[in-house]
């Protein structure tokens, strides 16, 4: 197969742009055109400093790159465009043809390919657990039930204060059940099975389980975004991926001023690329926000992990699934939490009939 430049230019995931002598633009690739919101052709009116602001690292480096003649690796600094945010990046820039002021620029965002690397890593770890959460879930239900109905055996020729130890005993081996079963479930190693998912419908019977049960105490609202299409997705998954959030925001609220907040929404601009085959583009979102104690400093960057738990009685499993199921949608989750505020928003792909997805 003959390899065409232009092929290449327009498959990158990440930004690329030709520069000019002048820091005007001269080529820009389809993710440089979604960056920054402009076509190339108007981008070929514009100079760097016009785009990333003239303080921009971006500018700094392209300098630097042209004075010394050499390529320049910039990681993990904050590229923002003039008036956004700035987010951090690794840039890249090369110098070009033999003039020495025709450069390449490439700009890949970090968060998201730290984040993506993290959700893998999760992702095996999960699976390893699993394994042994089956194995043991096995191995600890016979005897359980022993116990549990021993127990109840003695407790009926007991005293009251006997009975009261054999209630005792009967309750506890009954949190065990229900800890075997949370992590059998987890080890569940269904395939998620992707069909047209309303994503409001599977909230909705979320919320009515939460009100009815773990989340009485607390105000909930929605604000949702009628527009939004349906969602790739399995079901009964994304299920247990929204009760597991709403149940943690709902143990970390006060009784009294508990908010809990559910808010989708449509938003273009989030691809991913994934690793060897594809980008993905994830532009539905769903925000489970609360006002409750917010994620304590120390455990923030492991919730994901199996096992991590803040709470007494608490399994650790819950974000764990959340982040495994997610990961196998081909989705995103990320997380953000102070005193008062806990976002967490899950991003997931848009259904596609078949021949679309082609
Ligand atoms: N909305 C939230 N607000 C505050 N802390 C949270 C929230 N969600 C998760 N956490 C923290 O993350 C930890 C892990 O959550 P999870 O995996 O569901 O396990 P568990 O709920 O069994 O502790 C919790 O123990 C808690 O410290
Ligand atoms: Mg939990």
């Amino acid at each position: 197969m003959s390899v065409n430049f232009e092929d290449i230019w327009g498959v990158l995931p990440f930004p690329a742009f030709v520069i000019n002598r002048g820091n005007y633009f001269r080529e820009a690739n389809g993710a440089a055109e979604q960056m920054v919101q402009t076509s190339r052709k108007q981008m070929q009116r514009k100079t760097l400093s016009d785009v990333f602001g003239a303080d921009s690292v971006v500018v700094d480096t392209a300098r630097t790159a042209r004075r010394t003649n050499g390529s320049l690796m910039q990681n993990n600094v904050d590229v923002a465009l003039v008036d956004q945010a700035a987010q951090s990046c690794n840039v890249h820039i090369g110098v070009m043809g033999r003039d020495g002021d025709t450069l390449l620029l490439i700009i890949q965002p970090t968060g998201v390919a730290q984040k993506m690397s993290r959700s893998l890593t999760n992702m095996a770890a999960a699976r390893s657990v699993a394994a042994m959460a089956a194995m043991l879930a096995h191995e600890i239900r016979n005897p359980l039930a022993g116990i549990s109905g021993a127990a109840q055996l003695l407790g009926m020729s007991a005293n009251d204060d006997d009975q009261e130890l054999t209630d005792m005993i009967y309750q506890e081996t009954k949190r065990i059940g229900d800890l075997v079963d949370r992590v059998e479930h987890f080890g569940d190693q269904r395939r998620v099975e992707r069909k047209p998912t309303n994503i409001h419908d599977v909230l909705d019977r979320v919320c009515r389980a939460a009100k009815a049960g773990f989340a009485a105490h607390v105000n909930m609202s929605v604000d949702y975004d009628p527009s939004l299409p349906d969602v790739a997705g399995d079901s009964d998954q994304l299920q247990q991926v929204f009760q597991n959030l709403i149940k943690n925001s709902a143990e970390s609220v006060e009784k009294l001023r508990g908010n809990i907040t559910i808010r989708t929404s449509y938003n273009s601009g989030i691809k991913l690329a994934v690793a060897g085959s594809h980008t993905e583009n994830l532009p539905i979102q769903i925000e489970i926000s609360d006002n409750g104690r917010g994620i304590p400093d120390d455990l923030i960057a492991d919730i994901f992990e199996p096992f991590v738990t803040s709470k007494a009685n608490g399994s650790g499993l819950g974000l764990s699934l959340v982040s495994k199921i997610v990961t196998a949608h081909g989705g995103l989750i990320e997380c953000s939490s102070s005193i008062g505020r806990t976002v967490f928003c899950v991003r997931l792909p848009v259904w596609r009939t078949p021949k679309e997805a082609k």
